[in-house]
């Protein structure tokens, strides 16, 4: 698609208008809590195979599929007691849950990648919720932005990576959350994506540990990692100072001198929500002075520190 793209006001209007985009199979980016989502019809295999195409998605990854509520959620997907426990407890909320699908049931091939399971997530955002509302169907919404480049977490950034690609963007601000939703499989609960609901909270709900799984989970040995999320100047991780020629991104009060700070205070939900953003502006001023690597500050590995752990490990991996 080579037409202009609408930006649409986050009202009713807006919202309608996005609907109907939707509906002809045309993907319409909107706001979630965690980041804005390239959406499109989940049963309509042209609408997904459009999402990999704007993105430029290597692979078919399987997609997350966003519904309006947990009704909606029970068409496509299979829920123990346990699941239903864990929705009724995170729902709407940055939790993506990974369960048995309905195959009957109409989601596209091309969005799980023809598993047996599929990836659902009920969004808190009022406005994702609205539009999940007025589409009255399931969106299938990878993160609205370039594949392997930082997610968006404002309008603006989805018009930098995909404007003329897609057919309209619904403008919801600035996401809370800022990094992307958790993803847990059951029967035994295994962390797939560490995300915006921290694994300790999923522990305690589920009074049991989860166990570590998905090579998302297993960011232990970068060479492995798939490069994702990455700035156009490469990124030094665990960085306590800036060496000459760096940008340096700064978390918690021993870092005052930094470029830019995650989050002055040390706190992690500060430094999740302005962690993409920050990384964009990193990188404007890294081209701005010439520089070629953006060095970050330690983050602890606890709470949400270990979902912006695991992107910043992602931004760092060797270049594909
Ligand atoms: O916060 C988010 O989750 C954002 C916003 C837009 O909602 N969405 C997002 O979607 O990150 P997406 O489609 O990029 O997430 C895809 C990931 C895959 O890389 C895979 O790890 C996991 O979801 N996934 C999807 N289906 C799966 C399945 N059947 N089994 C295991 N993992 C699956
Ligand atoms: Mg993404």
């Amino acid at each position: 698609m080579n037409n202009e793209t609408e930006r649409l006001p986050a009202d009713a209007a807006g919202i309608a208008r996005a609907a109907e985009l939707l509906r002809a199979g045309g993907l319409v980016a909107f706001p979630t809590e965690t980041v804005y989502g390239l959406g499109g019809d989940a049963r309509n295999d042209r609408a997904v195979a459009g999402i990999y195409a704007a993105k430029g998605r290597p692979q078919f990854n399987p997609l997350i599929v966003h519904v309006a509520d947990l009704a909606m959620a029970e068409r496509f997907a299979v829920f123990s007691d346990q699941a239903r426990d864990i929705a009724q407890a995170f729902w709407p909320g940055p939790l993506t849950l990974v369960l048995p699908l309905r195959p009957e049931a109409g989601i596209s091939d091309l969005v799980t990648a023809g598993l047996e399971s599929v990836a659902i997530r009920l969004p808190a955002h009022p406005v994702a919720r609205a539009l999940l509302t007025a589409f009255g169907g399931p969106l299938a919404a990878p993160s609205a932005n370039p594949s392997g480049k930082i997610s968006p977490t404002r309008a603006e950034h989805v018009m930098d990576g995909l404007s003329g690609k897609i057919a309209g963007v619904v403008d919801g601000g600035a996401c809370a959350v800022g990094v992307e939703s958790t993803i847990l499989s059951l029967d035994p609960p295994r962390l797939l994506r560490p995300g915006g609901i921290p694994a300790e909270a999923l522990e305690e709900a589920l009074r049991q540990p989860l166990e570590a799984g998905g090579d998302a989970a297993k960011p232990n040995a970068p060479g492995q990692l798939t490069s994702h999320y990455a700035p156009g100047a490469g990124v030094r991780l665990e960085a306590t100072e800036a060496r000459a020629g760096e940008v340096w991104i700064g978390f918690g009060p021993d870092t005052a001198g930094a470029d830019l700070n995650l989050s002055a205070s040390g706190d992690l939900v500060e430094a999740a929500a302005a962690l993409f953003a920050t990384l964009r502006a990193a990188d404007r001023l890294a081209q701005e002075r010439g520089a070629s690597v953006i060095a970050v500050a330690p983050i602890p590995e606890k709470g949400l520190g270990r979902a912006i752990n695991d992107r910043l490990r992602r931004a760092a991996a060797p270049r594909g």
